[in-house]
């Protein structure tokens, strides 16, 4: 039996589910055709973010009158070797390199002149635009309404420059995540990428001062974007790209059977190379033949049927059980007490 893995997303039409994620994988072309080569069927490419284009374009911009920090504590864009023109140069030359579609990204917190780019990165002919909006809230005077209101007008704006369709990288971390994706949707998102990946600080004990915690993910922290996209699979008119945690194919198929378009993947290529993703695609296709569905489009959402007709009720039957159902006496003698 053959097997179809052939997905949509974006309105584009993919020979398979597994996209490389942003990373520094796609920063030179070489990286972009070896992710080709290994059978990805789109490629995100790393972002351009907000504060490398106001330091070149709108220095004057920074931190006044912009919702984006001050450049204090970010790099030295000075040195930045690609720049904002230098990205849309990358997008024009990965576009001559490969077939697959190419999906720009655009990192920021808020709209501003720098917003332009959108427009910029389609006309060097960007399949796609992903929208990072990384923010972490630090002013207790802020409410979460502000911080969404904000989300919204700003893919509502990009929404107004570009043609082409638009995913927004979203956090996990909203009061009432239906009602943001919801909302987004509205606002004119075509898809929703669950979750960006934040990088939580870890505290050196000898200088007290924060150091980078681990940077790459692990299959457990798939469980979170995958619960989500179970969640919100059928209830919104949009796609859903799952990122985080994928790195087996049991991983990639779970995405699929709760309703994800696609997967997308950055630490497991980081890690052990892009030539990942040809063992990913034989061993789905493997266990489909030995499985089914035949086709990745009979298998999204599956899985959502057993939590569909009360998703309230059965996260909160799930979360009761887990905690009830553990036996102190049980899990003291695995410790040998
Ligand atoms: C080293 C590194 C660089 C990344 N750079 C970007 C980036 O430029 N823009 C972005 O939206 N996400 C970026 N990400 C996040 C990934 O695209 C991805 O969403 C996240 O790592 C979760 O997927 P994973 O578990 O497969 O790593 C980066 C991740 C890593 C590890």
């Amino acid at each position: 039996m053959s097997v179809d893995l052939s997905t949509t997303y974006l309105g584009l039409a993919l020979k398979n589910p597994l996209v490389a994620s942003a990373s520094p994988l796609s920063r030179t072309v070489e990286g972009i055709r070896r992710l080709e080569e290994a059978g990805a069927s789109a490629i995100v490419l790393h972002s351009l973010f907000a504060e490398q284009i106001l330091m070149a374009d709108y220095p004057h911009n920074l931190g006044v009158g912009s919702a984006e920090p001050a450049p204090r504590y970010f790099p030295r864009w000075d040195r930045d070797p690609i720049g904002p023109d230098g990205y849309l140069d990358e997008i024009r030359l990965a576009k001559r390199s490969v077939d697959i579609p190419i999906i720009a990204s655009l990192n920021g917190t808020s709209p501003g002149e720098w917003v332009q780019y959108a427009r910029y990165v389609e006309e060097a002919g960007a399949d796609a635009l992903e929208l990072n909006l990384y923010s972490i809230p630090t002013d207790i005077h802020l409410t979460g309404e502000a911080v969404e209101q904000r989300h919204f007008d700003f893919v509502r704006e990009i929404r107004g420059l570009i043609q082409i369709p638009l995913a927004v990288k979203i956090a996990p971390f909203y009061s009432s995540l239906p009602n943001m994706a919801h909302r987004l949707v509205e606002a004119g998102a075509d898809s929703l990428v669950l979750f960006n990946r934040f990088y939580q600080p870890d505290l050196d004990l000898e200088t007290l001062r924060p150091v980078m915690g681990p940077v790459l993910s692990n299959s457990g922290d798939l469980r979170l974007p995958l619960r989500w996209i179970a969640l919100l699979y059928g209830t919104l008119t949009t796609d859903f790209a799952l990122t985080g945690g994928i790195h087996t194919y049991r991983d990639v198929l779970k995405a699929l059977f709760v309703g994800a378009n696609v997967t997308m993947l950055a630490s497991e290529l980081l890690e052990n190379g892009p030539d990942r993703i040809g063992e990913l695609l034989r061993e789905i296709s493997r266990w489909m033949e030995q499985h089914g569905p035949e086709s990745v489009a009979r298998m999204r959402g599956q899985a959502r049927q057993f939590s569909a007709a009360d998703p309230a009720a059965f996260e909160r039957a799930s979360y009761t059980k887990a905690i009830l159902s553990l036996d102190p006496a049980k899990t003291l003698s695995h410790r040998g007490m």
